[in-house]
Parts: C-alpha cells; structure tokens; sequence
C-alpha cells in the first residue's frame, strides 16, 4: 500500500502518490455514499473521538458522518463545556483521553502546531481538522477531490487562491498539494492578507483580481478569517467586495469553463457575490461538502489500516 502515515497532521509529508492512494478511494467512498445502504465495516470496533476546540459546522459534521459510515464509535467530547475551561493543559487533557484507548483523535485547535504536539503523546492516529492558520489536510484533499472530477486532473491547472491568504490554513494545505501535484498557483489578495514570504513558496501572488485570475481553471475563494486578525487589514468590506470579492465581471477574465470553489462559511457580499455561489455551472461548493464526507472516510480507512497493521506486527 502507497499510503505510509500514521498520522494525517498536515499535507506537507505526504508523498504525490500517497495523495491520490487517498483521493483513489476516496472515489469509491463517493458511490457508498451515494447509495441508499450507506454502510461499510472498514471502521467497526473502532472508537473515534472528535475534539473541536474552535467552532466548526461542516468539518466536525463531515467527520461524524464519516466514521458512522464505516461502523466506528464516534464520540464528539464537547470541548467549549470540559476540563479547558477550568485550566486542564491540553496534553493532561490528551492523556486523560488516551487512557481511554481511542484509535482515531480528530483534532482542530486555534494555535498553529497544537494537534502535531498532541499526536506526540498519544497512541491513537491523530487527523488535523484545522490547527490555527497552519494546515487544514482533509479540506484540501477533499479540494483536490473536488477539482480531479471536474477537471479529470490535478497537474498543469491553473488555480487562483483568493481572499485572505494571511490567516488561511485552508490556503497553505493547498499550496502544498496544489504544488505537489505540479500545478500552477497564483495567490490573490491586498497585501495586507497575503504573507510577506508567500513569493518563496513558488506560487505567483498577484494584488489585482483581473490579473490574477486571468485564465484561471479553479478560483477558490477564502473568508476574512477575522478572530485570527489582530488589527484593521482592510479599508471596508464594501471596497474589499469591490476590489476583491468575486462577481461576474471578475470571474470573466478566468477560463470560460473555470470552476468556482469555497470551503465554507461563505460571507456572501464580501468575498463572494450570492449568484455566483448559486450558480450552478460554475459553482462547486456543493459538491466539496460532498467530497468532504468521502475524503474523511477514505483517510480513515487508510490510517485505520496501518494502526491495525502497526499492532499486529
Ligand atoms: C475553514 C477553516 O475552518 O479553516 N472552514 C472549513 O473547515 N470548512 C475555512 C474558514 O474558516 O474560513
């Protein structure tokens, strides 16, 4: 098997073709999902426990979905109600629970880092839902997932990322595969939402959206990520929209055949106009909250088999 990880903490160590062995069966997770019988078993026996301590509706849903699907014990700890409010570290909180034997911990956390360190310590394979403005790997997978069906591949695409670049996990982790997979990234955004080094990373950035998304074949927008802004990084939300957010006029310079995508949750007015989002033809941000589900399910399978593997052996 192509797939090595014990962990899934971030895009960065994982190998192209580990990236399409999760997208491969992430494929066949579309069809069961699909069908009217949505079981499989690849899970069963399983416990998985999912701690968000960050608000999330689509990721921790997915995630839910994901391992019911597949015959795990899921269990959601409510983390905003438990011991962190009342001063717990987060590694006594994370050896509280690996007493309790899970074998899959999905993590997200506010601070960059967090859920690498909390894998250190535990026995259980840990998923990244999210660490601060660090990686996001099942959104970008799931992105991936996403952009190969609708454009029958993941190489020589050019993807223009947009929006607030500054404080998006979502962006890095598809900087990462994007890169991987040898396509081409433009990053477009004030300069005061794209980070000062972003030109090493080997992508283009771009200040201006006609430019930017000149024929583009993906444009992903991203929100203002404002709990992670610490100050005034634009003027207004009107003349943000008016300069940056993503309306007919803009989406014309892109390729007539551009696919429009956004992880989610949208501002409609301020990085994206409604209709566009709407739109049928050109929107697939439908179909990401479908592929979430599919990805989610493929990575733990994957990782499941190499826990089950890793204890035999
Ligand atoms: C993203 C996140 O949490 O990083 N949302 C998501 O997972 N669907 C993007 C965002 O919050 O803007």
């Amino acid at each position: 098997m192509t797939f090595r990880q014990r962990h899934l903490l971030g895009i960065e160590p994982l190998s192209p073709s580990e990236i399409t062995c999760v997208l491969d069966l992430a494929e066949s997770y579309v069809d069961l999902n699909r069908a009217v019988e949505k079981h499989g078993d690849a899970l069963a026996g399983l416990t998985q426990v999912n701690m968000f301590f960050e608000a999330s509706t689509r990721t921790q849903a997915s995630f839910e979905i994901a391992g019911q699907r597949l015959g795990a014990d899921v269990m959601n700890m409510a983390m905003q109600a438990s011991s962190i409010k009342k001063g717990e570290t987060l590694i006594d909180t994370a050896l509280t629970l690996n007493a309790m034997h899970p074998d899959l911990l999905v993590v997200r956390h506010p601070h960059s880092g967090a859920v690498d360190l909390l894998a250190q310590k535990v026995t259980a394979s840990v998923l990244n839902a999210g660490d601060g403005r660090h990686e996001h790997p099942t959104q970008a997978l799931l992105d991936a997932l996403t952009i190969r069906r609708a454009k029958g591949r993941l190489h020589r695409l050019t993807v223009a990322i947009c929006g607030d670049i500054a404080h998006s996990r979502v962006a890095r982790s598809n900087i990462w595969l994007l890169g991987k997979m040898e396509s081409r990234i433009r990053l477009v955004g004030p300069p005061t939402l794209i980070p000062a080094g972003a030109a090493d990373w080997g992508v283009e950035v771009c200040h201006d959206m006609a430019a930017g998304l000149a024929d583009a074949d993906v444009v992903m927008m991203l929100r203002l990520q404002r709990e992670r802004m610490d100050g005034g990084f634009i003027p207004s939300e009107r003349e943000y929209y008016h300069r940056y957010g993503l309306d007919a006029e803009k989406l014309g310079h892109a390729k007539d055949d551009a696919i429009v995508m956004h992880p989610g949750p949208m501002n409609r007015g301020v990085e994206i106009d409604g209709t566009i989002a709407d739109d049928i033809n050109r929107s697939v941000i439908q179909e990401q909250v479908e592929m979430g589900v599919a990805v989610r399910m493929a990575a733990m399978d994957l990782l499941a088999r190499n826990l089950r593997a890793a204890r035999a052996a």
